[in-house]
């Protein structure tokens, strides 16, 4: 490898954001590269869930929905999320999952853009996205269509029949990235709306949704926002478009007056409409704490760090493993905050990582995924999991029949 170990001992220790580390729990021994898929434990997590579980639940029992403020909770963290993507406060809420967020913000489009039959999206978007819109269509009961092109056909596809426009912004398998901003504009030249999905831009990149003039977006909670497993997710909605547009999940919390208990559904005012039911309040303490942390970082040093991450690790492993495919672009500026390989034995090869302490992922068919979290992510972390790759493939230690076994989630 031509950068050494003490290069990245270096650069460590030059990090402005080196003491967040210390802040997340990170067991002995793993090198966890991730966070893209679920953030690590921050420290206050656990104190915080229990001061909850113990202090308002189990002392304050229902009064805790107005004494601690728990009815509030979808709208303040939801303001907090809303500084880190570029939203104002009331634009963006937390609530339900981002399957069900798409479902919502995809329906009301839909309504919005009569005469406008068509969601357009990307062939390689994630696989939820789709499906949510496939459900969507065959509710409606014909008539729409879910176009999806090639992502270099994506800007040319947007014609008169586009209604919305659904993109990840960072591609979950590649990490590439899509311009926010431009593409927003080529929409809206062509009268479409565009929902982004930010579940791997929220906490990793500066997000500037109002500068973008963004209509809709949704996000997740428990990737680079740190929130737990399963933790809820988020949806923006721009003020402008807020009074138009029509939830279909038209639940209760979602009412203009939810303890009125009137029989008749009236939507509640601007982005609160977009509530359903009952906040799940323990995960919504346990997502706060995560954002809270995110918001004390600089997201420029968070993307610059990230940046610098991907690119050590691409430098020590394109060095000591030519075989191994960029399935990422490779302008680092075109990425978010991932790097993937490619290669046909990468299933068994994550799984020997793994073994040895080097927590990535993998994406069928043949994708390996590392993603950088700049809070906690070390220069030497990625060095040592960047050598740990080499010699595993230099010994072919992936080629043992138990790294071959696949479980249920890969
Ligand atoms: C781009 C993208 N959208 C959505 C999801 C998942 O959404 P949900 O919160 O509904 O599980 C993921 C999960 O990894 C994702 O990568």
């Amino acid at each position: 490898m031509s950068v050494t170990r003490q290069d990245a001992e270096r650069l460590d220790a030059a990090d402005p954001l080196a003491s967040f580390r210390e802040r997340f729990v990170l067991p002995a021994g793993v090198i966890y590269l991730d966070g893209n898929s679920l953030g690590a434990l921050p420290r206050e997590t656990a104190r915080r869930v229990a001061e909850v579980v113990n202090g308002e639940w189990g002392q304050d029992l229902i009064k805790s929905w107005n004494l601690h403020g728990w009815i509030d909770l979808p709208r303040r963290v939801g303001a907090k999320i809303a500084h880190l993507v570029g939203a104002e406060p009331d634009e963006l809420l937390v609530a339900d999952s981002t399957s069900v967020n798409l479902f919502k913000l995809l329906a009301g489009a839909l309504r919005l853009q009569k005469g406008r039959p068509v969601i357009l999206s990307e062939a390689n978007n994630f696989p939820t996205d789709l499906y949510i819109a496939q459900g969507l269509i065959e509710l409606l009961g014909g008539g729409y269509e879910l176009r999806t092109v090639p992502r270099d056909q994506v800007l040319e596809a947007l014609d008169g029949r586009v209604a919305v426009l659904m993109l990840t912004q960072v591609d979950y398998r590649s990490g590439a990235l899509w311009d926010l901003a431009a593409v927003t504009e080529r929409a809206h030249a062509a009268g479409a709306l565009v929902l982004w999905d930010l579940a791997h831009s929220a906490g990793a990149l500066p997000v500037d949704l109002n500068g973008a003039g963004a209509d809709l977006a949704v996000g997740c909670g428990y990737k680079y926002l740190n929130g737990g497993p399963g933790a809820p997710a988020f949806l923006f909605v721009a003020r402008h478009l807020q009074e138009k547009l029509h939830t279909p999940l038209s639940g209760w919390l979602g009412h203009a007056a939810p303890f009125a208990f009137e029989s008749e559904y009236r939507p509640g005012a601007g982005i609160y409409r977009f509530l359903c039911g009952t906040p799940p309040i323990l995960s919504l303490a346990a997502l706060e704490c995560g954002v809270d942390l995110a918001l004390q970082a600089d997201l420029t040093q968070v993307r610059k760090k990230s940046l610098a991450l991907g690119e050590l690790f691409l430098d020590c492993v394109q060095a000591a493993v030519p075989e191994f495919a960029l399935a990422s672009p490779v302008d680092p500026q075109q990425r978010g905050s991932q790097v993937s390989l490619r290669h046909p034995e990468g299933f068994a090869i994550v799984q020997a990582l793994i073994a040895r302490g080097v927590i990535g992922d993998f994406r069928a068919p043949h994708v390996l995924r590392f993603g950088f979290a700049p809070l906690y992510t070390r220069y030497v972390d990625v060095w040592e999991a960047a050598a740990i790759l080499a010699e595993i493939m230099a010994t072919r230690a992936w080629n043992q029949p138990e790294y071959r076994v696949r479980r249920t989630v890969t």
